[in-house]
């Protein structure tokens, strides 16, 4: 047992012990479990998935019906959504005709969060939540419309898998709310309950009986983009979620799987201001669920990343350790009471990142 910081107790430390940053083909994602070995749950994750036009032979569009057969044919235990499941944007009609046509036979284990094109059709997110809020698309639907404030949807939850804690959180709520000068969310806000929750959430689910935890969110904090162009520091407003990243760190999860950038990026283990800290929390970026992908741009940092409002240094960027630009696919999480192993699988097999992490 490992006393953390500000006195929290939090029974494991996770390392990693095997950093394979490979390209290989792969026939089969099974893992073959020796005699004796504990019992460990499959996932997938993937956000930025269906378009409004059915899918297609486009090499950079169009593809969800490839991530959804990658998925459905590894048949995993849970199937995690990261936002933006229907692009443009997420009307109720959009969903039934498009992403539903593909991922329902997937609702059953399906746990979803929502994106920021869920709010371009309200600020309530209606359609989000009409699809998911329903156990014809959804395994969770009570608990994606479990809080509420004023009548409306907040979307934010929490589960087990195994002996891991996963957290749904809501990241467009911070977007929709004043923020004070220490980047907390306003009095009264929805983003307010939300950290109160998450503070309360983590309290409660990091006793001995947990291996890990892990929080999914849309935005992610760190984007290798956001650290090449100045206009997107601003336009996606990644600083009001660092309050959420604080409890990240003070309560030692493991990862954050995040989407919203097209494309895949896999983090060093950061502080909550982009410092290298091996005890640190862990970023996914995986946008690669077929809507379309986003290259990266060529051109070198900007001087503007240093002026980033919470003062992420200009050399965070060196934490970015693989990014896959051209490939639509899915995370693959194997979760044990060892530790979790991860691997990037395109809609055609392979593997283009993977990894294995034991927690002490
Ligand atoms: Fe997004």
């Amino acid at each position: 047992m490992i006393t953390a910081r500000n006195g929290h107790t939090k029974v494991a430390i996770c390392a990693v012990v095997a950093l394979l940053m490979v390209s290989m083909t792969a026939t089969s994602l099974s893992m073959a479990e020796p005699a004796g070995k504990p019992e460990s749950f499959t996932l997938f994750a993937v956000g930025d998935i269906g378009l409004d036009q059915l899918p297609r032979k486009n090499t950079n569009r169009y593809q969800y019906d490839k991530v959804a057969q990658l998925i459905s044919e590894n048949d995993p235990d849970a199937f995690l959504v990261l936002g933006d499941a229907q692009h443009n944007d997420g009307e109720i009609e959009d969903y039934l005709a498009y992403y539903d046509t593909y991922f329902n036979p997937l609702k059953d284990i399906t746990y979803p969060v929502t994106g920021n094109h869920d709010y371009y059709v309200s600020d309530s997110a209606d359609g989000y939540f009409e699809y998911f809020g329903t156990l014809e698309n959804c395994a969770v639907p009570d608990m994606v419309l479990e809080e509420t404030l004023e009548g409306v949807n907040l979307g934010y939850y929490s589960f087990d898998v195994g002996s891991w804690h996963i957290v749904a959180l809501n990241s467009y709520l911070p977007h929709q709310c004043n923020m004070t000068d220490d980047l907390m969310p306003e009095e009264g806000s929805a983003a307010l309950a939300q950290y109160n929750w998450l503070e309360k959430d983590l309290a409660e689910h990091s006793g001995e009986e947990y291996v890990g935890t892990i929080a999914l969110m849309h935005h992610p904090l760190y984007d290798w983009e956001l650290y090449y162009r100045c206009e997107w520091i601003s336009w996606f407003d990644l600083s009001t979620q660092v309050h959420m990243w604080e409890l990240f760190h003070e309560y030692e999860i493991d990862m954050v799987l995040s989407g919203h950038n097209h494309n895949y990026q896999r983090w060093a283990p950061q502080d909550p201001y982009g410092n290298y800290d091996p005890d640190g929390v862990r970023q996914f970026v995986v946008g690669t669920g077929g809507a379309y992908l986003w290259q990266f741009p060529p051109e070198t940092p900007l001087d503007c990343a240093g002026e980033y409002p919470h003062g992420i240094p200009v050399d965070t960027l060196n934490n970015l350790e693989h990014v896959e630009e051209d490939y639509f696919g899915a995370l693959e999480l194997t979760l044990s009471e060892e530790g979790y192993e991860y691997a990037f699988v395109t809609v055609d097999g392979d593997i283009l990142d993977k990894g294995a992490v034991i927690c002490d």
